[in-house]
């Protein structure tokens, strides 16, 4: 992977501007810094793009950007954000862009300004004096000033960074959520945009009808333990019930404070966006330098497209920048899947399995029995056959097997969040609670735990005091999510998803209410054996045995796994004694679990798994929920997984095959469909063979068949898809041993396409995705050298609930 420019600035030590006079021989530059720069290109294998390159060449089509040597740590973070985002938009169009950094106060350096040949000029916050340098000169070059307020409006012309308005929505939040005592905290130097911040804040107030306490808002100069002190007396004090600051270096000490009392109050900073040890512990308010950047640029590209005599009075223009609505809302997902559903006769769409309406499904979420019904709700991204920002899709039922559609439960819609990720539901009173991770990546990646209620179970509001957990425990990285809830005693608790060094972990956070939230354990770890990073995880009681369920990508063979062991509910720690798959094929992810009203635990799958291909995005659809399944502990203690007898409603024609046994040969048998549920039982015969099974989805001339073979020397129950249709995706083996040393029973589910195989009464399950043709409806039964009884064989045409 090659790195970015900024990178290269990062590494050296030195700005991107520096970086761009080395590449392109602009300046002359120290020889210790070129060098430093050099070492850093070759390191981070950075390959100067196309325009940077062509800066050397005369043809180039070139931007300038003008922007300050000295300046603010934070000023300089938001002049790296926009510089990138004008990268990306000028490179787009084959410009070269020209970073000039000069020193404001410095007269001289304007010559800098007018000094080579462009096309057009960004300028970054120029002074009053640079201001005047440019307009005066009238040098018939398309310019835009980006963030600058001239002192004589007339003229005008300015893209602004609008802190007022990002500011504004923050602090009414805040006081919508009855927080009246809201700690200001600003540095002494960074003037303008305090001022506009400040006013803002008091606005806020003003137009609120909540009364300013001004000893609460504080000027101090630019350090962390300024930010610890002020936030100490406050709070000792019990002066303020929030914080808000506009500096990095007072965030951290403020920060600082809030950790080592732990104290969970609402923080907001004011960044634009790359304070990243800020976001682990509270909110950040961002600049949204993507849009300015893409708004000066744009503007300055439409100022390209005139001609010369038309430019001379239309050197600057005037926008002012506001935060970006959220581009995806519940309504503009419902009326994208209204008009784009895949219509049911699609070759491999499920007729029995949850599928989505039209898009991506991936987890299954929020399984839940509220009131009398069953809500199944699932990671969706309707808008394209792959993943993208998650929404929850969300489907019902009153058996556990008729489904219905629902219109989308959640949808990425509030600041906090670009896409709503896993998590799951729980049944308080009259009301249904999901509980899921806001995750957001447009910068440093974020993820923090929120909460949803409904009462009809269809409509769902995002509570105001969202995040209800930060990732503050220190326990976890960066990849916090997949809140599990459920109650215990008086008790509510919720299992979160993560890693430490880059080794999977789970941690545990209680509550007294489902509302507010303490960080309780950590419940367990991989401990470098099972996987780097977990995520869905579940823990529940099955008698007197406990099981964690995780999934990692990064797990050798099953991907989904049981941990079973004991949890003790005082320390919040998992002792684990063994660990076994889930399911032994290849499309099981992401399971997760329920207790239905009959006190059932009920597990459903996502029936694929990251990475492989899916070739039903061409009918413009991918993902399928497993069907629902029943998790029992045996006599035993062994644990079995066996489909939900409800799957009996979906049950059609009946064929009922009456064959005594097969023997050194492959027959077929008169079992029909793309949508079957097939019973037998094999016994082994007195010549026992060495293998033994079926072929189903087999097509007439006999090319096409997934095989489901039991090795008898091996104990290998052997899905093998190698002939299945397209994409082989090889095989899938699980050690079974036969009842009583002779007997193999198999229940199989297979539906358009999907094969979900559980044998010996649920003590194993192999779950495949294949992709036959339609016409590949034929059973057959086979014996190799030797022969295999049939004590009964049953099919039922699946009835189509679609
Ligand atoms: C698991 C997962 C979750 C995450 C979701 C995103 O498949 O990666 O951890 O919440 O998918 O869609």
């Amino acid at each position: 992977m090659s790195g970015s420019m900024k990178d290269v600035a990062r590494r050296a030590g030195v700005s991107v501007a520096t970086v761009s006079h080395v590449i392109n021989g602009t300046r002359v530059v120290n020889p210790d810094t070129k060098q430093r720069v050099l070492k850093a290109i070759e390191g981070l294998n950075y390959v100067p793009n196309a325009a940077a390159k062509s800066l050397k060449s005369k043809e180039s089509k070139t931007i300038k950007i003008i922007l300050p040597k000295e300046g603010y740590l934070y000023q300089k973070e938001m002049h790296f954000a926009l510089i990138d985002g004008m990268m990306s938009f000028w490179n787009g169009k084959r410009y070269s862009i020209s970073l000039h950094q000069i020193n404001y106060e410095n007269e001289e350096e304007y010559s800098e300004v007018f000094l080579h040949t462009v096309d057009g000029m960004i300028v970054f916050s120029p002074t009053h004096e640079l201001y005047h340098a440019i307009s005066q000169r009238n040098v018939k070059i398309p310019c835009v000033i980006l963030n600058y307020r001239p002192e004589d409006e007339e003229d005008g012309n300015f893209v602004e960074i609008n802190h007022f308005h990002t500011m504004y929505h923050e602090v009414v939040k805040l006081l919508k959520k009855e927080c009246h005592y809201i700690g200001y905290l600003e540095n002494t130097d960074a003037s303008r945009m305090n001022e506009e911040c400040k006013d803002a804040y008091k606005d806020a107030f003003l137009q609120n009808k909540v009364s300013i306490v001004s000893e609460l808002m504080k000027s101090i100069p630019a350090s962390s333990e300024g930010g610890y002190e002020v936030a100490k007396s406050w709070l000792e004090n019990k002066q303020v019930d929030a914080i808000i600051c506009n500096d990095e270096q007072i965030s951290l000490g403020v920060i600082r404070y809030l950790l080592e009392k732990q104290l969970d109050i609402p923080t907001i900073f004011y960044t634009n966006g790359t304070w990243g040890k800020l976001y682990e512990h509270g909110e950040t308010i961002k600049i949204p330098c993507d849009t300015i950047a893409l708004q000066t640029s744009e503007m300055l590209y439409q100022l390209l497209s005139k001609k010369d005599e038309d430019i001379t009075n239309y050197q600057f223009r005037t926008e002012i920048v506001k935060t970006e609505s959220p581009m995806y809302s519940l309504d503009k997902a419902n009326q994208y899947i209204e008009e784009h559903r895949v219509s049911n006769a699609s070759k491999w769409r499920q007729s029995y399995h949850i599928v989505p309406l039209v898009g991506w499904l991936n987890d299954p979420n929020g399984l839940v029995q509220f009131k009398d019904e069953y809500h199944v709700f699932y990671q969706y991204h309707p808008f394209g056959a792959e993943w993208g920002p998650m929404h929850w899709g969300h489907a019902m039922s009153k058996d556990l097997v008729h489904w219905e559609h629902l219109p989308v439960a959640l949808a990425p819609d509030q600041l906090y969040e670009k896409g709503c990720f896993s998590g799951s539901a729980i049944e308080n009173g009259d009301e249904l609670i999901l509980y899921y991770t806001a995750h957001d990546d447009s910068n440093k990646m974020k993820e923090v735990q929120c909460m949803a209620t409904s009462k009809d179970g269809i409509h769902f509001e995002k509570k105001e005091n969202n995040p209800i957990i930060k990732n503050i425990s220190g326990e976890a990285a960066e990849d916090f999510r997949d809140p599990k809830v459920w109650k215990h005693g008086d008790e509510w608790y919720m299992i979160i998803g993560t890693s430490k060094n880059q080794d999977g972990r789970a941690v545990l956070y209680n509550s007294p209410n489902g509302m507010k939230w303490d960080f309780k354990s950590v419940v367990t770890t991989s401990n470098g054996i099972l996987g780097d990073f977990w995520e869905c995880p579940d823990l529940f009681a099955l008698d007197n045995i406990h099981v964690l369920m995780v999934s990692s990508m990064d797990l050798k063979g099953a991907k989904n796994v049981f941990l079973i062991g004991d949890f003790d509910y005082n320390t919040g720690v998992f002792k684990k004694n063994s660990v076994r798959p889930i399911d032994h094929g290849r499309d099981f992810y992401a399971g997760q679990t329920f207790m239905d009203k009959q006190g059932r635990r009920v597990l459903i799958g996502w029936m694929n798994r990251w990475g492989e291909s899916i070739p039903t995005q061409k009918e413009g659809w991918a993902g399928s929920l497993t069907i629902p399944r029943e998790v029992k502990a045996d006599k035993e203690g062994f644990i079995r997984i066996l489909p939900v007898q409800e799957l009996a409603l979906l049950r059609e024609e009946k064929m009922e095959i009456n064959l005594d046994s097969v023997c050194n040969t492959l027959l077929p048998v008169n079992i029909k469909g793309n949508a079957l549920e097939i019973v037998c039982e094999f016994e082994l015969g007195k010549q026992v063979p060495d293998i033994f099974g079926l072929h189903v989805r087999k097509s007439k001339k006999g090319d096409e068949y997934s095989e489901i073979r039991y090795h008898v020397q091996k104990q290998e129950l052997i899905m093998d898809l190698h002939n299945s249709g397209k994409i082989d995706k090889k095989e899938s083996i699980a050690k079974v041993s036969l009842i009583g040393g002779k007997i193999l029973k198999l229940h199989m589910f297979i539906d358009k396409s999907s094969i979900e195989l559980f044998a010996n009464d649920g003590s194993v399950s192999i779950t495949n995705r294949i992709y036959p043709k339609e016409s590949s409806v034929h059973v057959d039964i086979f014996a190799e050298n030797g022969e295999v009884l049939i004590n009964h064989l049953t099919a039922w045409k699946m009835k189509n609930i679609w």
